[in-house]
């Protein structure tokens, strides 16, 4: 793998389409996100999005932590034209975003603070039966600067965002399922199986309506739904022009599994 210090990347998976797995690697400070941390994550994963033998990527921490928070050591000194010029909390974090594949993030342990705010940046979160989330930032001073305040609300609703970043408590994995911000929750000591398990499977469908689907479900987020819904009729129009469209109909209707070649 190339020679990140501070993440561990590499790719898995049988078959023609492969899957990303990056590994937020800060032993010592619980994965406390740095700008070099950040930098790094960003670029692996716009490698891993440019990299045509690759359809998702999963983005996982420790046993004992997904990610602490932002690095409180970096930032303490920081004044306001240090936060601005460097955009803190922005410059590099906006480039989970920017990433058109699928990216589950495979939570154990802390997921706190910016923990939390990249792991509500990726598509979908998988979690451990020990992780725990919050955004405790008021605990600091300071609110949420990488969409605590903004993903969270969409994900649990008002009250619930409202009580966590308020009172700095810390959610478990059972109440997180039930409040709809992960989309599963399984055994600590099974995640990283789980996760593989659902790369896996992506890696065999068409990376065109892997991306058409993350890109219509994000629409979601950013539009009335007249809009989004009419953004959805015309991708899913447009996948008639797919080779893959004809393939997946194909093999269902010639009772066979389908090769797909992303065209
Ligand atoms: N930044 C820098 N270092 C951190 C850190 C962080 N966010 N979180 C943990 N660490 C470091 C600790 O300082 C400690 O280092 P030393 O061994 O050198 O003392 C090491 O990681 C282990 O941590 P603890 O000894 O505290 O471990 P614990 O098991 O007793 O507690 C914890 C775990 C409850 C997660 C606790 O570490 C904690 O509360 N961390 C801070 C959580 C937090 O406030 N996060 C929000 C940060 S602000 C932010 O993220 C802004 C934003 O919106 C982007």
């Amino acid at each position: 793998s190339t020679a990140y210090e501070n993440i561990l990347v590499e790719t898995r998976g049988e078959g023609p389409l492969r899957y990303g797995w990056i590994t937020l690697n800060r032993p010592k400070a619980l994965n406390a996100l740095n700008d070099a941390l950040m930098d790094e994550l960003g670029a692996a994963l716009l490698a891993l999005d440019a990299d045509e033998g690759v359809a998702c990527i999963v983005v996982t921490g420790s046993e004992k932590a997904f990610a602490a928070g932002a690095d409180i050591a970096m930032m303490n000194p920081f004044n306001f034209p240090d936060a601005y010029r460097r955009g803190l909390i922005s410059r590099n974090w906006d480039t989970i975003r920017q990433v058109r594949k699928p990216v589950i993030a495979a939570v154990s342990g802390f997921a706190l603070g910016g923990g939390c705010e990249v792991a509500m940046a990726c598509d979908m979160i998988l979690a451990a039966d020990n992780a725990k989330f919050g955004q405790p930032e008021i605990k600091l001073g300071i609110i949420p600067g990488a969409g605590g305040t903004q993903r969270l609300p969409r994900a649990v609703g008002k009250s619930k965002a409202m009580d966590l970043a308020l009172t700095g408590r810390m959610m478990d994995a059972a109440e997180a399922e039930r409040a709809g911000l992960v989309s599963r929750v399984v055994p600590a000591a099974e995640l990283h199986a789980e996760a593989a398990k659902a790369a896996q499977a992506m890696c065999g469908y068409s990376l065109l309506a892997l991306m058409a689907t993350k890109e219509s479900i994000n629409r979601a987020y950013e539009s009335p739904l007249a809009e989004g819904l009419l953004f959805e009729r015309r991708l899913f129009h447009a996948l008639f022009s797919s080779a893959d469209q004809k393939e997946g109909m194909g093999a269902f209707l010639e009772k066979r599994a389908p090769n797909f070649t992303h065209r």
